[in-house]
């Protein structure tokens, strides 16, 4: 929608030509390109001649031996043309297969580095058009919009001085016929080509919203809103419908107008080139070639005016496209990075540290944050939703940077490590497990790439996980569905627990890892987090007392800042906060303890 605007045609070229560094590799597949382009140009052209040698020396002449030659020579012409066509086209396609090939994983892998923050700001569904609609762009543009159009050109250039060579009076006329067969494709082929784009614009909006519904299906059965939504959807689609119905018709005028004007100036050419045949000032093969070469210049002209449109198009695909290609993350690895030293020990200092989120630049999202965490130590994280706790483990794995002070692990600024050193060492259980749509064995190996069976295998024991896996239909190979569907919420979080078992890092990250558990799992699940966190630096973020109680420190936020750290008893007697998020946890406990 905000895109469709087309560039003006100065900086087409501008923006198109960045491009060009992405067909440079492709030199000399390009040259032979252009060499079967020239080729079988030429070819056509000389068919003309082919067309007027036929008419004159065969039919005329009334020789069979001579038609049947000129014949023959034609059909040579002709397997010369296929030949060129076919590496012509072979070529020029697979240069556009190929480029937008590189464009798009040059795209890809670009965007998978960017900073958080960006895809906040950035709907995802448009960062997939990006990938797929803008490239395709791009490919039949480079693939065949583009050859097409020099090919044009070629043929234009050689058949108007064709047309010259053989009739001048003639030429004069069918020089005056193409601007009037011009005009309207230059009027309506406009008018397609904006309809055409806001058409693609409705039909990508139909989809973003039958893609949230599907997402959504339970909400939506829930709360029976099916009709509503029928509803809904069945607008966005008319909306579409009515785009694509103006684009229909003007194309309908489009091709009507193109045949009637042709088909008229084709008619007049006759009329006047048969006067001259009767005259005797032509022969009929004269007639026949120019008949020919005028319908190529035609072609040729609507082919560039077409092709000329959609280069405009293909520009804002490429203005985008390269838009994306030279974002920076406002997260990097520094330029002479400092090594961790070669240890499992992993200590934690926060100093003064102060961050709000780039979208809500008023509110701190931490405020002040000043906190040591000792090799080994386990520390809880409490305070009310909103506290500030996810934000903290954020931070610590560098997905945003802090405004002011400084995050430190061993001693070392983090913003000093390369952000793989950094991240090797966490481990992190997010409070919304995230799986991948495919087997138990990939989303828990996704932990360590190198793990054996044998590993992923043990890895799903110690976090209590193998029980169930094993009941799935296919076990370790049993497909989990987009976002793991497939599992309950307590087995989505045992899987993303065993993936941080398989990563084995020095600093464990739990968000609230044990939430989603029943009272069951949750106790085989402590008890493998307690084996994990031995010797190993965890923060773990809790509601339950449970595992608050056994920290070694117990840091209390809230809105943003740390109002209390301490140790379980220390805190009932002096922090207020503490006490009324224990007072609620014994209320809550209380009721399965008395089943
Ligand atoms: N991506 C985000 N963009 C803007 N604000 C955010 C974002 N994530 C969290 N917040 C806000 O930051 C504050 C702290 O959130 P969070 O760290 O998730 O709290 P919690 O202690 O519940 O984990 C909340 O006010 C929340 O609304
Ligand atoms: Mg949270």
């Amino acid at each position: 929608m905000s895109e469709s605007t087309p560039p003006k045609t100065a900086n087409a070229y501008q923006s198109l030509k960045p491009i060009l560094r992405f067909i440079t590799p492709y030199k000399r597949n390009v040259i032979l390109a252009l060499f079967f382009l020239v080729f079988t140009a030429a070819i056509s052209l000389s068919l003309g001649q082919g067309v007027k040698m036929v008419i004159d020396s065969g039919f005329i002449s009334g020789s069979v031996e001579q038609l049947t030659q000129t014949i023959l020579m034609l059909i040579g012409m002709i397997f010369l043309l296929a030949f060129g066509t076919f590496f012509r086209f072979y070529l020029m396609s697979w240069i556009g297969e190929r480029v937008s090939a590189d464009i798009r994983t040059a795209v890809f892998n670009q965007i998978i580095k960017l900073h958080p923050s960006y895809f906040e700001e950035n709907r995802s569904g448009e960062l997939m058009s990006r990938l797929t609609t803008d490239t395709a762009l791009l490919q039949s543009i480079i693939g065949s919009s583009f050859s097409m159009a020099l090919r044009s050109l070629f043929m234009l250039l050689g058949g108007l001085i064709m047309l010259l060579v053989t009739n001048l009076k003639l030429s004069m006329i069918v020089i005056l016929c193409v601007p009037l067969v011009l005009l309207p494709m230059m009027f309506f082929g406009r008018r397609v080509r904006d309809l055409a784009s806001s058409s693609q614009d409705a039909i990508a909006d139909i989809g973003t919203y039958a893609g949230e519904i599907i997402q959504n299906i339970k909400v939506v059965q829930s709360y029976t809103h099916e009709p509503r939504e029928q509803a809904a959807f069945g607008g966005e689609v008319e909306k579409a419908f009515e785009v694509a119905k103006k684009r229909i018709k003007q194309r309908s005028f489009l091709f009507a107008a193109v045949i009637l004007l042709t088909f008229a100036a084709i008619s007049v050419m006759l009329w006047v080139g048969g006067m001259d045949v009767l005259s005797g000032a032509m022969t009929g093969g004269e007639l026949g070639a120019f008949i020919f070469y005028a319908i190529m210049v035609a072609m040729s002209v609507a082919t560039v005016a077409e092709v000329y449109g959609e280069l405009q198009r293909a520009a804002g695909s490429a203005t985008r496209l390269l838009e994306l290609l030279a974002l920076e993350s406002d997260i990097q690895s520094p330029n002479s990075p400092q090594q961790l030293p070669p240890t499992s020990q992993a200590a934690i200092n926060l100093q003064s540290v102060n961050f709000n989120y780039p979208s809500r630049p008023d509110i701190p999202a931490l405020n002040d944050i000043n906190l040591t965490i000792n090799h080994g130590e386990t520390v809880a994280l409490v305070g009310p939703s909103g506290a500030g706790k996810t934000t903290l483990f954020e931070l610590l794995q560098r997905f945003y940077d802090p405004q002011s002070g400084t995050v430190m692990v061993n001693d070392t600024a983090i913003e000093q490590l390369t952000l793989e050193d950094l991240r090797h060492v966490m481990g992190m259980v997010p409070q919304h497990p995230v799986l991948f749509s495919s087997d138990v064995r990939h989303n828990i190996g996704y932990g360590n790439p190198k793990a054996s069976e044998l590993e992923i295998e043990d890895a799903a024991k110690r976090a209590h996980a193998h029980e169930f896996i094993m009941e799935l239909p296919n076990g370790y190979s049993s497909f989990l569905g987009e976002q793991g569907v497939r599992l309950s919420g307590g087995q989505k979080q045992r899987i993303a627990i065993a993936r941080a078992i398989l990563k084995d890092p020095n600093i464990l990250l739990l968000d609230e890892a044990t939430s989603a558990l029943d009272a069951q799992s949750e106790y085989h699940v402590q008890a493998a987090l307690n084996e994990l966190m031995t010797d190993r630096t965890t923060i773990i973020i809790a509601h339950r007392l449970a595992t608050v109680i056994h920290a070694d420190k117990i840091v209390v936020m809230d809105g943003g800042r740390i109002v209390d750290i301490g140790n379980h008893q220390s805190l009932l007697e002096s922090s207020p906060l503490y006490q009324r998020l224990c007072e609620l946890q014994f209320e809550q406990a209380k009721t399965p303890a008395s089943e």
